[in-house]
């Protein structure tokens, strides 16, 4: 089952600061693993994931544009960071910064993905939040087909309009939390 935010907003649950949510994926973006953190804030059962397209959590306030840069970057063989609103079973969201990298075996084939979230800053959130709504109204004046590409280009030119390219930007939020984080014992 697949939660929309059809008009249902849902609460916000957060992750532990200390928790990571971790995931697998077959090369075709099918879950293959899902660890316990990922279930409890999920809110589903372990065969409820193995199997399905990880768009299963996908939240309707995520542009499609974030998508399309990682799926390049990952194609490319490099190394995503994003910061990721999600819907649980049950119609509440969360937010995580997510690390996703390609899988290689010893042989160099690729096996598919492998993806660590942690609990973002408040301030990433709040920066990603009116990015993404920004980007949600260049997508629905774009149009469904030219959408993903139009939302990633306006991103990638409004961060080049304050010198910066969207790896650097996203890695300054990231170090901003993991400073956060080192404040636990
Ligand atoms: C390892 C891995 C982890 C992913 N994690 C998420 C996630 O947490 N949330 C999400 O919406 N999409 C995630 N995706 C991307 C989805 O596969 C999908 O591209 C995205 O939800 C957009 O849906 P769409 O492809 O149907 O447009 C992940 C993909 C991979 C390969």
């Amino acid at each position: 089952m697949k939660a929309e935010a059809s008009g249902r907003r849902g609460k916000e649950i957060q992750l532990n600061p200390d928790e990571l949510i971790v995931s697998k994926t077959d090369p075709t973006g099918h879950i293959t693993y899902a660890n316990r953190v990922f279930m409890r804030i999920a809110g589903y059962a372990e065969h409820e994931l193995l199997g399905r397209p990880h768009n299963l959590i996908r939240h309707a306030d995520m542009p499609r544009g974030v998508f399309r840069l990682m799926w390049k970057t990952l194609q490319g063989g490099g190394e995503f960071f994003g910061v990721v609103k999600n819907t649980t079973k049950h119609g509440d969201y969360y937010w995580v910064m997510a690390n996703v990298t390609p899988d290689f075996d010893s042989a160099g084939q690729l096996q598919g993905y492998y993806s660590v979230r942690r609990r973002p800053s408040r301030q990433a959130i709040d920066t990603l939040s009116s990015l993404y709504a920004r980007m949600l109204e260049v997508e629905a004046s774009a149009g469904k087909a030219r959408a993903p590409d139009a939302s990633a280009d306006w991103l990638a030119a409004h961060l080049a309009g304050q010198g910066l390219d969207y790896e650097t930007f996203i890695l300054r939020l990231l170090s901003d939390t993991s400073t956060a984080a080192k404040t636990l014992p």
